[in-house]
């Protein structure tokens, strides 16, 4: 049987029905709508999965219940908020756009698509899941669920980030899109896409496109979309020091530029430090002496842009340091209380592995 070809009316009539029936609702965001709200969740969910972001989601909301209070904060505070899900300028242009918007706008949540995108932090899809979501206006979505249900109803073959399948994309995606229940279908193709025409899997006998699926039809959903060749990215390696007087575990702050600007992290040394240098670099830099270093296992972090080799390494001091650095902020962490500060990630793993 050939495919069925599907009007924009018919597509947008049956995923309305499709997310009456089995659409999320129930998702904190959807509660007590505000454009403030749909804007952290939709910076939150642009590289991270739903069930990751939910709690952080409410600990940010309970914090920085509106954007003046998120405007007014100091930055540091936000970064802490968000240690651990990752990509921190997410966390830094949330606060920026919270400025501007307390300062240029008075507090008022922007409503068009131009000056949403002029908002760091904000682009073409994000802005149009804003309009959608929190203004019923007929904003326009492409994230990577809606692109592959798009790609996958239509056969594109074509690698999907390229320009021109974009530009296909963002065709389609604007011809599909309706001007009444604006929201419900931006949501719709959402979960569709996370639920349904998911990346491996997918549940092709639940779609109510079925017969209209391209792929389906040409047994291309495993192909679409297809991906790109891994990109290759490079490996820096460095070593943590772990470095304990007893139960405590010195911190150092971050500068605020580069990776997990602002945020404490275990003192770092480029490469793989030997033990000698380790014993020198505490030396020097913390007037301590230290322990026989222990190396632990090493393991990899990956950055969108290159891999971190982390090479942790133990030693022991007896002595608290005399002289902090001026320059950047020092604390002795105290392994057996519950993690009061924001952590990255690996550092995280490191000290519950210590506990
Ligand atoms: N991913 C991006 N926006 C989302 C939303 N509003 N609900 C679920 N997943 C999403």
């Amino acid at each position: 049987m050939p495919v069925v070809p599907l009007t924009a009316h018919t597509f947008q009539r049956r995923l309305l029905s499709w997310f009456d029936a089995h659409g999320r609702k129930h998702l904190p965001w959807q509660q007590h709508k505000t454009p403030y709200r749909v804007w952290i969740s939709e910076i939150m969910l642009q590289q991270t999965q739903v069930g990751t972001v939910i709690p952080y989601f409410q600990h940010f909301i309970q914090r920085f219940p509106d954007v003046l209070s998120l405007a007014k904060a100091p930055l540091d505070d936000v970064l802490h908020l968000w240690a651990g899900l990752g990509y921190y300028s997410r966390a830094r242009n949330l606060h920026q756009a919270a400025v501007m918007i307390a300062e240029q706008y008075q507090g008022r949540f922007p409503d068009t698509k131009d000056t949403l995108q002029t908002l760091p932090g904000i682009g073409r899809s994000t802005a149009g899941a804003i309009l959608a979501l929190a203004f019923e206006q007929p904003g326009i979505i492409l994230d990577g669920n809606v692109k592959r249900v798009l790609a996958r109803l239509h056969g594109l073959t074509q690698p999907i980030n390229d320009k021109t399948t974009e530009q296909t994309l963002w065709a389609l995606a604007e011809n599909y899109t309706p001007v009444i229940r604006a929201a419900d279908y931006t949501q719709a193709m959402m979960d569709l896409g996370a639920t349904v025409c998911t990346r491996s899997k997918p549940a092709c006998l639940t779609c109510p496109f079925l017969k209209n699926c391209t792929a389906y039809h040409h047994h291309l959903t495993a192909c679409i979309p297809q991906k790109r060749p891994a990109k290759k990215i490079p490996t820096q390696e460095a070593t943590f020091l772990i470095l304990k007087r007893g139960r405590h575990v010195l911190l150092c702050k971050r500068p605020t530029q580069g990776i997990w600007g602002g945020l404490y992290c275990l003192p770092e040394i480029a490469g793989l430090a030997d033990s000698h240098t380790v014993i020198q670099y505490c030396q020097q830099q913390f007037k301590l002496l230290v322990s026989e270093p222990k190396a632990l296992n090493s393991f990899r972090h990956t950055f969108s842009h290159y891999h971190l080799q982390i090479h942790p390494i133990m030693v022991q001091t007896k002595k608290a340091p005399t002289k902090l650095m001026e320059s950047t902020q020092q604390i002795w962490y105290n392994l057996s209380k519950p993690l009061a500060i924001g952590l990255p990630k690996p550092i995280q793993t490191i000290l519950e592995a210590l506990r």
